[in-house]
This record gives C-alpha cells, sequence and structure tokens, in this order.
C-alpha cells in the first residue's frame, strides 16, 4: 500500500463548469477512487483559479466585483462536482488567505534564493490564455489558440530567471523518464526545454487583482505564477513542513494539453528555485472535442457553440451520474483528443450499459430469483469464467496505474461479454433447480461481484447499487483490491433482489 496524491488542474472562475472541465475532473476522481480501492492513503485536489484578468474583466462585465463573482463562480463548480459525485479531499480556492500566504513563501524564498529580478517586458498578450506569445508564435498577430486579436503590452516587471534552469530541467527529464506521461507530451515538454527557455515575467502593476509580492506591494503575481502553487498551498507549504514531505514525493497532476508549458516547464523549475523537488508526475490529457472544435469557454462563446447545452448537471440531470462518468472515462483514452457528442452518450448508454451490464445483471438475478429460492449459490472454484475475471483484474492493475481508464474499463467489459456469453452456452433459464443450474448461477454471480468492485471508481453509485442487488452486504469498496480480487469469495448474504432495470434504455436513438 501506498500514497498517491492526485490534483486536476484548479478551474477558471470566468464561467461556469462546462463538460471539458468535467473531463479532467471525472478522470481524476476514478483514478482517486482506485488507489482508496488499493488501499493507498491518497489525496485528490480540486479547485477554482480565481485571480488573473479575465477573471477580473469577467466580474465587471457581469456587473459584480470580482470577489462576489468569484464566490459565485467557484460555487457552481462544486454543485457540478457533487452532481458528478466527485470525491475531492480538497478544493482550493486562490483567493482564500492559505493560497495567498503560501504564494508569498514560496516565491519570497524563489526571490531569496536570487531567481528573480526586475526588468521591462513587452509582449503580445492574450488574456483568454492569460499568457504573451512572441510575433513568431502567433498567427498574423492572432493568438494561435483563441484566434483573438493580441494585446501589445509593455511592463515594468520582476522576472523569474527560467533560463537558469534548461540544463537542471533537461537532466532531470533523463533521470525521471516518467515524470510526463504519455510519451508523446514528454517529448513535446522536452523539445520545448531544449529549444531554449527565456526568462518569464511573473508579476503585473496593470490590475491588483492577484496575490501582492510581498517585497513589493504595488505588484501582484501574474495568476499563473500563483496559480501553479496550489498543488503546494492544499498540502500545508509554509505552514506544516510534515505535510509537505508526506505527500509531496507522491503528487501527480493531471492536465490538458494546452498547459504543458506552465506545467512541465515553469513549475518544475520553480520548485527547483524554491528548493523543492518538481512534482514525481504530471500527466497531460488531450481535449473533447465538438465536431472538430475544442469547447473552451470563451471559444463557445465566440464560435456560437450553445454550452448551456451540455453543463455537467444538465448532462447528469439526462443520463444519470454514472452514464456520464462512465462515457467521460470509456469514450476516449486519455491522452488523445476525443469528440463528444450526445449520440455518442446515447449509444455507449444503450450498448455498454444497458445491453452489457443492465442485461447481465438483470437476467442472473431473475434466475436466481425464480430458481435458486433467491439466495445466491456460490461458484465453482474452476470455472471457467475465473481466467477471463483474472485477466480483467491484472488489466484493471496496468489500466489504472498508467492513468489510462478507458483501457481499464474496456477490460471491464470483457468480463461482461464473456460472463453473457457464458450465459448463453449454458441457457441456466432452461435448466432444471439443481447442482448444475446453482454452478453456473454462482460463477455468474461471481463475475458480477468483481465487476462491481472494477467499475466501482467510474460508477460508484451503480456499484453499489449491484453489490447489493446480488445479496452483498456493504460496498464493493470496504476491502481493499488484493482481498477483494481473490476469486471464488461470493455468498449470497441477502435475498438476490430484479428490481427495476438499472439502465432503461434511451429510446431516441431507436
Ligand atoms: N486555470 C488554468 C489551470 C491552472 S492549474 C495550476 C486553466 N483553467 S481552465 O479552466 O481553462 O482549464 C482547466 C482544465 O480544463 C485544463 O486542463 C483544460 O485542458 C481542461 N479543459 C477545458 N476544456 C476542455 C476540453 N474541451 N476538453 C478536455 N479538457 C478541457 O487552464
Amino acid at each position: 500500500m501506498g500514497r498517491f496524491y492526485i490534483t486536476t488542474p484548479i478551474y477558471y472562475t470566468n464561467d461556469a463548469p462546462h463538460v471539458g472541465s468535467a473531463y479532467s475532473t471525472v478522470n481524476a476522481d476514478a483514478l482517486a477512487r482506485w488507489h482508496r480501492l488499493l488501499g493507498d492513503e491518497t489525496k485528490f485536489l480540486t479547485g477554482t483559479d480565481e485571480h488573473g484578468q479575465k477573471v477580473f474583466d469577467a466580474a465587471h462585465q457581469n456587473g459584480h466585483e470580482p470577489q462576489e463573482w468569484t464566490d459565485q463562480t467557484s460555487r457552481r463548480f462544486r454543485e457540478a462536482w457533487d452532481a458528478l459525485n466527485i470525491s475531492y479531499d480538497d478544493f482550493i480556492r486562490t483567493t482564500e488567505p492559505r493560497h495567498h500566504e503560501s504564494v508569498q513563501k514560496f516565491l519570497g524564498t524563489i526571490y531569496e534564493n536570487g531567481y528573480i529580478y526586475k526588468d521591462v517586458y513587452r509582449g503580445l498578450y492574450c488574456v483568454s490564455c492569460e499568457d504573451y506569445y512572441t510575433l513568431e508564435a502567433s498567427v498574423d498577430g492572432k493568438c494561435p489558440i483563441h484566434g483573438r486579436e493580441l494585446t501589445d503590452m509593455q511592463e515594468e516587471n520582476w522576472f523569474f530567471k527560467l533560463s537558469a534552469f534548461e540544463d537542471r530541467l533537461v537532466a532531470y527529464y533523463a533521470d525521471h523518464p516518467e515524470f510526463v506521461t504519455p510519451e508523446t507530451k514528454r517529448n513535446e515538454a522536452l523539445s520545448f526545454i531544449k529549444g531554449g527557455l527565456r526568462d518569464i515575467s511573473i508579476t503585473r502593476t496593470s490590475i491588483s487583482w492577484g496575490v501582492k509580492v510581498p517585497w513589493d506591494e504595488e505588484h501582484v503575481f501574474y495568476v499563473w505564477y500563483d496559480a501553479l502553487i496550489n498543488y503546494l498551498t492544499a498540502i500545508g507549504y509554509g505552514r506544516d513542513e510534515a505535510e509537505v514531505a508526506k505527500w509531496w514525493p507522491y503528487s501527480n497532476h493531471l492536465i490538458g494539453k494546452e498547459i504543458i508549458r506552465f506545467h512541465c516547464v515553469w513549475w518544475p523549475a520553480m520548485c527547483m528555485a524554491a528548493g523543492l523537488e518538481p512534482p514525481s508526475h504530471v500527466h497531460v490529457h488531450g481535449w473533447l472535442l465538438i465536431g472538430g472544435k475544442k469547447l473552451s469557454k470563451t471559444m463557445a462563446a465566440e464560435g456560437g457553440v450553445k454550452l448551456t447545452d451540455i453543463a455537467p448537471i444538465e448532462l447528469t440531470n439526462e443520463y444519470g451520474v454514472d452514464p456520464v462518468r462512465y462515457y467521460l472515462l470509456r469514450e476516449t483514452s486519455l491522452g488523445n483528443d476525443g469528440e463528444f457528442s450526445l449520440e455518442g452518450v446515447t449509444h455507449r448508454y444503450n450498448t455498454d450499459l444497458a445491453n452489457n451490464l443492465g442485461n447481465l445483471v438483470a437476467r442472473v438475478c431473475t434466475v436466481v430469483a425464480a430458481k435458486c429460492g433467491g439466495r445466491g449459490p456460490s461458484p465453482e472454484s474452476d470455472s471457467n469464467l475465473r481466467t477471463h475475471a483474472e485477466e480483467a483484474l491484472e488489466a484493471n492493475v496496468v489500466g489504472w496505474q498508467t492513468f489510462n481508464p478507458q483501457s481499464a474499463l474496456e477490460a471491464t467489459w470483457s468480463l461482461i461479454g464473456a460472463t453473457n456469453a457464458y450465459l448463453e452456452h449454458h441457457a441456466p433459464w432452461k435448466m432444471e433447480p439443481g447442482e448444475a443450474l446453482d454452478a453456473v448461477m454462482g460463477d455468474a454471480l461471481e463475475a458480477i461481484r468483481l465487476v462491481a468492485v472494477l467499475a466501482s471508481p467510474a460508477m460508484p453509485g451503480v456499484c453499489e447499487e449491484i453489490w447489493r442487488r446480488i445479496g452483498l452486504a456493504g460496498t464493493p469498496t470496504d476491502r481493499d483490491f488484493a482481498s477483494a480480487r481473490v476469486w471464488g469469495q461470493y455468498r449470497g448474504e441477502g435475498l438476490i433482489e430484479k428490481g427495476a432495470p438499472l439502465f432503461p434504455r434511451i429510446k431516441s436513438e431507436e
């Protein structure tokens, strides 16, 4: 048993959460739940990124003071995460005093260590990215991501000596081949570093909505510079060094591909400058796209995609919490881009959930209720389903370990498929009550028990319900995986309950 600290990016509070933000969060949640199942001591952090020009502008455009606006918007993120059954252990807001304190301590240390100096900065700024571009990196003077006009800005700022860390970063990447995954993203970050690093401007005087620079109170830190430190604030940086020592070596940041440079170049360098090891692992995921376009808040507003149609809460109201979670985890490999569509959600729902999983549980419970006196019989020790189960168990270990929920779920659904095929083969609905029937049903129930354990990080609510329906006490996650995974443990403790369909088919597709 180990330790696992997982974080999502903190979300900008310029607008409400959407299904793209839900994507990062649900994946991190499932990973956290898997590690809790393993018995690992786990901490799962998410939160909101509340400073910067973008949030400040959004507040005023909506007729609010920034604090009042971020209070409201941050609450909407929590509500969305509650609706999606997100099991975060901490929700950080960058406007909290604990964060200001950690940021000032962390950057104060970098300053004392001689890596921060004052200079004049001139560059092309994109407010949507909260980032500067060089003319070469722009597309005809426009932002390469948002396509909006860049602003020519000139400020006297404090700078971080990023250039001093080029060699150290290259060496760190060489010594830690698993620092950034998948490998394509690691290579991308590394070639960025090898392409030469320029010092970065880390403070602003143009706005006051931010964390004050402790040695020069006219300035606030540039939003990205305060935001990254949230991962340390939440484990007590500057307040509780024992907590930092406890969690930091086990840190995993899950991030979207457009924020690689911040997390895989700036952030490890900042940690080095503050005398701290870089985070232990960054996993980069792709984008959910609608018709080939990234679903970001700014672009939705500009491109006319109605984002409110796909707000997480509306999705869960329409399809149920677990089906939405399942879709987000299963449809796309965590690392590649993926297409999001309501047709896709309906299709996964009807095929994987209604036809495969729902049908399996329903047919097993019906036969046991009718022919086995309502109590589930025990499995056979040498069933041929056991081989399928063992393959699925192993593939889950690898899939979750490598941040690939899709492959873990594929393996679990192969076990569901094999169990359905096993039932087709034996046709227990045609068998007479007796030992032979009991053996088939015991095996099927054991496979369902394991499915409920394996699918629980993705669909915690449904898996508890399945557990109850097959007559088991407690929940699928009461025991750690090492003891729950052993074949042959199913013992019907209560009456089997057929109940209403777990996933009533969605008709619109037919
Ligand atoms: N505030 C910064 C992160 C600071 S972390 C120290 C930020 N916020 S964001 O709200 O714009 O994005 C947060 C995360 O949501 C990013 O990882 C981003 O990739 C993810 N997503 C936003 N839209 C997305 C999709 N359409 N698809 C997948 N993920 C997307 O960046």
